[in-house]
């Protein structure tokens, strides 16, 4: 049997939006992305997470099995809640092969690409369309090579 990791597998991304619990503080953002990093490289998946104190909003790519997997423990998660999903789609390849959590917050530096796809004043992932959600995250990622 191949190993969970390898790409022989239906490959799929899962884009979506979700509400931090008002008790989740620094620590547990940085806890989240430790946890994620660590199951997702035994898991065979990547992404990208970008979150600020309100929200949170994460592209998950990897076998769709394992995605699946993953969104039912996201949905039971209670650092979150209200998770809606904002795009799934079939990939070729991977956006983030080399991380196993990619990952943003709003600074000094960033600022202006969060204000590109904002519509109201502070951030809100809920208003975005599949499109800029996508755009959104490449641009992130990209800001921090
Ligand atoms: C915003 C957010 C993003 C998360 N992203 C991931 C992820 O990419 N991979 C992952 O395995 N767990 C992620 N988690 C944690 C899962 O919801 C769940 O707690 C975890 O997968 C359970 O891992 P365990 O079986 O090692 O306890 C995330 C949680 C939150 C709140």
């Amino acid at each position: 049997m191949k190993p969970m990791t390898s790409d022989a597998h239906i490959l799929m991304s899962m884009t979506y939006a979700s509400r931090a619990n008002p008790n989740v503080s620094a620590k547990d953002f940085n806890e989240i992305l430790q946890q994620a990093q660590v199951n997702n490289a035994v898991n065979g998946i990547t992404g990208m997470l970008t979150f600020n104190k309100d929200y949170f909003l994460q592209t998950v790519e990897g076998p769709r099995a394992q995605i699946n997997h993953l969104l039912y423990s996201l949905i039971g998660d209670q650092r979150h809640h209200d998770l809606q999903i904002i795009e799934t789609r079939e990939l070729t390849h991977r956006a983030w092969p080399e991380w196993s959590m990619n990952y943003a917050s709003p600074t000094e530096k960033n600022a202006a690409i969060y204000l590109k796809y904002s519509t109201t004043i502070d951030f809100n992932p809920y208003l975005l369309s599949a499109k800029s959600a996508q755009n959104l995250m490449t641009e992130l990622s990209n800001q921090r090579d």
